[in-house]
């Protein structure tokens, strides 16, 4: 007896349509918009940057650690220090925080914000 084994081809199409229109729309559901920050402006010292090493950076920069990030300490640490030299991209600060052991720290656009910083004369602004 000869079978023959029919396979259903018309659904595994339409399997394979599904299956990549949902693995599209998950790709969408998980894409985020990544915030742009505007070189333009002034990036402040005390309302952005500082809360920021509050944040991401105070919790192993707390004294021991130069430079010292936390609010009390941290401008002076910074300046006197030599983090925070022109240019922006080269200085210590900056370089650090894009480095391999530091990049997880902080996210993309608060990246830029401490280059643009920097470039602005990393002022003790408010
Ligand atoms: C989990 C602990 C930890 C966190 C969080 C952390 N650091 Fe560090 N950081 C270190 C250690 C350890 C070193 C020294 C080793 C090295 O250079 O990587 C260091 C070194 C540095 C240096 C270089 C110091 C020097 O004199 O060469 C800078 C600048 C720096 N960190 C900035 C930051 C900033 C800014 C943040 C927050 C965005 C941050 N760190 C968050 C642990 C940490």
């Amino acid at each position: 007896m000869n079978r023959k084994i029919r396979l259903p081809i018309n659904g595994i199409v339409v399997f394979i349509i599904l299956a990549g229109t949902v693995f599209f729309a998950s790709c969408e559901k998980y894409s985020f918009v990544v915030e742009t920050v505007n070189p333009v402006d002034s990036v402040h010292f005390k309302l952005v940057i500082q809360p920021m090493l509050n944040r991401k950076c105070a919790s192993c920069h707390s004294g021991s650690k130069d430079p010292d990030l936390r609010s009390a300490y941290s401008y002076e640490s910074l300046t006197t220090g030599g983090y925070v030299n022109l240019p922006a991209e080269n200085s210590k600060l900056y370089t650090k925080v894009i480095s391999s052991g530091h990049t997880a720290f902080t996210l993309p656009e608060e990246k830029l914000k401490i280059l643009y910083w920097i470039a602005q004369g990393a002022r003790n602004n408010k």
